[in-house]
């Protein structure tokens, strides 16, 4: 008896041993044919058993002797394309380097040669969207599908981001940076010459960012406390702070509740949510309830006004744009949104566009903080483009191209080189058949199936695509881990910008979106591929213009009057820093800029690369009334 159990459990054993190591011959075997180095694993690091366990394994592996685990741990660790930088592709040299377990291969890259070769051949290399049905809760939208499906999602969402559009936003973002800055100085009335210490920007970036995407989704004006709604039917109902009649929650705090909950509401059904005895399952659960029902509502209204045949709007409403394409006189596609595509896509261009920009700000605001003379230029920048003129009196046409090529430009592209919002992006190669990649005058066998996984913020400070110059900040060898907006004015590395990323790889194709370059010629100019924080090809993000739109738009409102500092409560009063001569501010200065660029390194992605319930402490200050960060020393 025994023994049969005995003998069931060797076959068994063995029988797993001898699956194992099939698998793992199999996947070898595949990765091999690429001629890219791989390197083997004894599990997949993107298993979930992996990813939840990993904080046992790893302290294990660690004490094992060093050679055998560095380097080849590190597509292991969580981030570690943001937090260990280029060391995992110098280790295996190798800017193309394939990870092989038993039950998966992924191809990571950070070459720009293989990055824009695989972003515009969309056919070739789509998007791997088994990753994304989680997301596609309300129904099919643009971002979770593929082939005809996604090219019908494209077609009828990407008319609405167009340049008339772009120029309502920046409007917007106009509005709502003033109701942020109200917010900060306790209301519209007070005048002081500083705001009291904001222990942290997120909570506000994001309240930015949500207002002005409900402005983008639904056409509404989202205000802020202490701010009066203009009178209008539809905005009682939806803009208001206050639930609306028959609902729990207001529409903002309804949306802001799912985006905090999204991973639970995405994972657990609602159902199981709702009796689930945890305060974040019942705001989750509620949240979400409100949401539909707003989201419903506010569908059969607007059908309501397309049937009416009512005037459009005013302002982008990506919503009633797509309704009036599936509901209005003259359809404008062949192929109809059902009503759930319809709230699916309006919902998806909030969560793509709502954290992600969010981010960016709340990153740029830091880092301006924390480089005064980079905030100085940004300063002299705005001060030559708009004088003291009212911002009420801003014009898009007039601006937005200046202000994209001027210091704020560049703030904003260095935020998202070195912190981009998105930190990775999968693309799979064909099921179809198996394709060719050439980079360095080799060309590699991409076999149908494998993952590619693009990495942005390795490539992003790879040195091979960017010039880089011997860090001030921290000694090393290069600046590319520094925040340095005036990198954006630097010459064009003309070696990297003959290589073939910079061959024209479009296939002439419209896919929507914006065309247009936001460059002046004059400007640094990344080589293709090496620079991709929205993506690239037909894949790449819709909401680019509008997003750029948004973040040059607001930070001109802020620095025109104001000043960004970092607040150095933990260290002094404020009486103390009055007492202070200039060389111990710069020392306390120091302090607080050390303890925010430490803060900012270990930020972490979830969804979005973002802090991880750390906070970078500031104040805003008038112009003239800084404390720090006009000491031309610092
Ligand atoms: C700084 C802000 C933003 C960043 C960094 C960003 C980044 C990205 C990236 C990397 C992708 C490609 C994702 C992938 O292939 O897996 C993407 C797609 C997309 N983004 Fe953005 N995004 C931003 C803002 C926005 C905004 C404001 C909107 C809408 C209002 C938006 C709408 C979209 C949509 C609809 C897609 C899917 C396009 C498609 O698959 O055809 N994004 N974004
Ligand atoms: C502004 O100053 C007044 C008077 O000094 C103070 O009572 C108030 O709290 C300050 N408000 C903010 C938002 O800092
Ligand atoms: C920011 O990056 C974009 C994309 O490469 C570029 O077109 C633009 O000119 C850059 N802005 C500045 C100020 O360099």
């Amino acid at each position: 008896m025994v023994s049969t159990i005995g003998l069931a459990l060797w076959l068994m054993a063995t029988g797993c041993v001898a699956g194992y190591i099939t698998a793992l011959r199999r996947n070898i075997a595949i990765a091999r044919k690429t001629g890219f180095p791989y390197y083997v694993y004894p599990i997949y690091p993107m298993n979930v058993i992996w990813q939840l366990t990993s904080g046992i394994w790893l302290p294990i592996i660690q004490c094992l002797p060093k050679s055998w685990w560095e380097g080849r741990i590190i597509p292991m660790l969580r981030d570690w394309s943001y937090t260990t930088n280029q060391a995992f592709f110098d280790w295996a040299g190798s800017e193309t380097v394939l990870v092989v377990g038993p039950d998966d291969i992924v191809c990571h890259t950070q070459s720009a040669d293989v990055i824009s070769q695989v972003t515009t051949r969309r056919e070739a290399f789509p998007k791997d969207i088994a990753r994304y049905s989680l997301i596609s809760m309300f129904g099919q939208n643009v971002v979770t599908t593929e082939g005809p499906i996604w090219r019908m999602h494209r077609k009828v969402t990407a008319s609405s981001f167009n340049e008339k559009n772009a120029a309502h936003t920046y409007l917007e973002a106009i509005d709502q940076t003033r109701g942020m800055l109200s917010h900060w100085f306790g209301g519209e009335k007070r005048d002081n010459d500083s705001s009291e210490t904001i222990l942290t920007l997120e909570h506000d970036t994001m309240r930015w960012a949500l207002n002005i995407i409900g402005y983008i989704g639904f056409g509404l004006r989202l205000i802020w406390p202490g701010q009066k709604l203009p009178d209008d039917p539809i905005l009682a109902k939806y803009g208001q702070l206050e639930p609306a009649p028959g609902y729990t929650m207001s529409l903002a705090s309804s949306l802001a509740g799912v985006m905090d909950h999204i991973v639970a509401i995405l994972l657990i059904p609602a159902p199981v949510m709702k009796y689930l005895p945890f305060q974040f399952a019942k705001h989750g659960y509620t949240s979400r309830e409100n949401w539909q029902k707003y989201m419903r509502d506010f569908l059969n209204d607007k059908i309501g006004e397309v049937r009416r045949g009512e005037r459009e709007r005013v302002g982008m409403d990506i919503m009633g744009g797509l309704v009036r394409s599936a509901y209005g006189e003259k359809p404008t596609t062949t192929v109809k949104l059902t009503d759930d595509e319809i709230i699916s896509n309006a919902f998806i261009m909030i969560l793509a566009g709502h954290e992600t920009t969010a981010n960016v700000m709340h990153f740029t605001l830091i880092q301006l903080a924390t480089n005064p003379a980079a905030q100085r230029r940004l300063q002299q920048d705005v001060d030559a483009l708009l004088g003291d003129t009212d911002p009420s009196t801003w014009e898009y046409e007039s601006h937005v191209n200046a202000l994209l090529a001027s210091h704020v430009g560049a703030a904003v592209n260095e935020t998202m080189r070195t912190m981009p919002p998105v930190t990775t992006i999968p693309k799979i190669v064909s099921a179809s058949a198996d394709q060719t990649i050439t980079t360095n005058g080799v060309t590699h066998l991409m076999p149908s199936g494998l993952t590619i996984n693009i990495v942005p913020a390795s490539v992003h400070r790879n040195p091979r695509w960017w010039p880089t110059r011997p860090s001030e900040i921290t000694g090393k060898p290069t600046d590319l881990e520094d925040w340095v907006p005036e990198r954006w004015y630097r010459e064009t590395n003309r070696d990297a910008a003959t290589s073939t990323a910079n061959a024209d790889l479009d296939d002439g194709d419209d896919y929507g979106g914006f065309k247009g370059s936001d460059v002046s010629a004059s400007l640094f100019r990344p080589v293709r591929g090496s620079f991709i924080p929205f993506s690239d090809g037909p894949r790449s993000c819709l909401g680019r213009r509008i997003a750029v739109v948004e973040l040059v738009a607001a930070l001109p409102v802020i620095f025109q009057r104001y000043s960004i500092e970092l607040a150095v409560d933990e260290w002094a009063t404020d009486d103390e820093v009055d007492r202070m001569g200039a060389e111990e501010r710069r020392r306390l200065y120091a302090k607080a800029q050390k303890s925010a660029r430490d803060t900012l390194s270990a930020a972490a992605s979830i969804v979005t690369l973002k802090l991880r319930g750390q906070r970078v402490p500031v104040r805003l200050v008038k112009r003239g009334k800084e404390r720090f960060v006009a000491d031309p020393e610092l």
